[in-house]
């Protein structure tokens, strides 16, 4: 993406453009944004895998365990902010998004039979994240480890699994340019998206 030629009115479709590139391909770095949710006293914020960047619904989706503390703080609170980063172009886009949590239904059933199976076993943990441990380890039962891995060992798992679907309403474009900076927000008007440059 060359965000030099970015004008108000490309803005938007350049922005979803890159996450769609990113959600497709491990090595960019819009892959692995940061994502802040915040309950009633404080916010936490988390490193999370781009599963989907949709623009026809203005989605951002990542994947999580539905006994993270993360998806209980979105049922107290459904804003979310998400927080990409591409360091070599010089680019931050903050995201401002009210979430929903998908679970056993056809949504959640899609995502789960596409991720790979050494990818499920992530939601196989024996106990919810932030347990403690008697010692280091990933708490996955040991029987469910091994060269042989099949869906249906596997199948506990998905009673665990969470994809999150964000809907965007604003972003916060900045970009350091190498003779100068810019910065944009980008707001969803219930119709179309409206743009106006910032003070970066
Ligand atoms: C590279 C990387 C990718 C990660 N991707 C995810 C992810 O897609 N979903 C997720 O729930 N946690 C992911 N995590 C772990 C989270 O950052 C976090 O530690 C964990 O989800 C617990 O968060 P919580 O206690 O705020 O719920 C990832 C961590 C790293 C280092």
């Amino acid at each position: 993406m060359n965000w030099r030629d970015s004008t108000l009115e490309s803005l938007a479709v350049d922005i979803w453009s890159a996450l769609g590139e990113a959600a497709g391909r491990p090595d960019h770095p819009f892959r692995l944004p940061a994502v802040a949710t915040t309950n009633r006293f404080d916010s936490h914020v988390r490193t999370v895998v781009l599963r989907q960047a949709d623009p026809e619904y203005r989605r951002l989706v990542f994947f999580s365990d539905l006994r993270a503390p993360k998806i209980r703080e979105i049922h107290a609170n459904e804003q979310v902010q998400w927080m990409f980063l591409h360091p070599r172009q010089g680019v931050q886009i903050r995201a401002t998004s009210s979430a929903m949590v998908y679970r056993q239904d056809a949504m959640a059933r899609e995502f789960w039979d596409r991720l790979p199976l050494a990818s499920r076993l992530n939601y196989c943990a024996s106990a919810a994240p932030g347990s403690a441990l008697p010692e280091g380890g990933d708490g996955i039962p040991p029987e469910l480890k091994g060269p042989d891995l099949t869906a249906e060992a596997l199948e506990g798992g998905y009673a665990n699994f969470a994809a999150v679907a964000c809907e965007v309403d604003v972003m916060d474009w900045l970009w350091l340019g190498a003779d100068g900076s810019r910065r944009a927000s980008v707001r969803w008007t219930g119709e179309k998206y409206s743009a106006i440059w910032l003070v970066p």
